[in-house]
């Protein structure tokens, strides 16, 4: 994109692509073509974050909930994972995107979570924006397991309970290092979180569009862009008039 970026460009955008099945439902198609076209919309969106000003972008692909849903179409998000991974390599490296991944990895399947791994220390050294894939993610269970470890920690007599602050809870989920999102964006017409980065949101500015996620452009983006970057945050204190 030859734009410039907004102003105020956020940070870190999280994406809760939604909408795969019914746009292949209104087709006459099956559920994984609607997953395969809503890969393709993340080549497009990857591409254009430099360009908006985002660094950091997390994409909201497959939650703890989701394991609920027919294993042929959980086994065939998999192989997509797989295959996406496979594809993008050469964008990652020529955009210089660190890969990054959240949620618990150790349940998905090879070789999707090899190729994960892989990716993940081949990118590692890029500098230029960090994706991050939230896979078998869900917020509370994150939630949890922090909770879990800090207590250990007391357990064992290394951490003191008034020494558990924010900063230390922030710095036991997996979203550890990174900066919270300041703009979510939800496609499909749907206006909940469904278990996404329940602690990280606190101040997310939410930008809902009912778009179906394989429909989602590179000039809506930028629309939601442009209005985050027209909203007055004032994270409980007093507009700058
Ligand atoms: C989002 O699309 C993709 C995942 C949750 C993995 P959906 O598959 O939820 O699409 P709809 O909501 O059924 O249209
Ligand atoms: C949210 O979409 C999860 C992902 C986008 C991965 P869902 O389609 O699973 O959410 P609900 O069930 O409509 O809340
Ligand atoms: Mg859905």
């Amino acid at each position: 994109m030859s734009e410039q970026p907004p102003k105020q460009a956020p940070l870190h955008v999280g994406m809760i692509m939604d909408g795969n099945g019914r746009w292949a439902k209104a087709r006459a198609l099956p559920r994984l073509a609607g997953h395969r076209a809503g890969a393709e919309t993340i080549r497009r969106i990857l591409e254009a974050c430099p360009g908006l000003g985002v660094h950091w972008l997390t994409l909201y692909a497959f939650s703890t909930e989701n394991w609920r849903r027919p294993d042929d179409e959980v086994s065939g998000l998999m192989s997509l994972l797989d295959q996406f991974l496979r594809e993008r390599r050469k964008d990652l490296d020529k955009q210089r995107i660190r890969l990054n991944a959240i949620g618990g990895l150790e349940r998905i399947p090879e070789p999707a979570r090899t190729r994960l791994f892989e990716t993940m220390a081949a990118t590692r050294h890029h500098d230029r924006g960090v994706l991050t894939l939230a896979l078998n993610y869900g917020a509370r269970s994150e939630i949890v397991a922090a909770t879990r470890r800090l207590a250990e920690e007391v357990a064992a007599g290394r951490l003191r309970p008034d020494e558990i602050t924010e900063e230390r809870l922030s710095g036991a989920l997996s979203t550890a290092g990174m900066p919270d999102p300041d703009l979510i964006i939800r496609t499909s017409g749907e206006m909940r979180l469904s278990n996404f980065l329940l602690w990280q949101a606190s101040y997310a500015e939410f930008w809902c569009t009912p778009t179906l996620w394989p429909d989602f452009s590179c000039d809506e983006f930028r629309r939601a862009v442009e209005e985050f970057a027209r909203r007055g945050r004032r994270f409980g204190g007093l507009a700058n008039v």
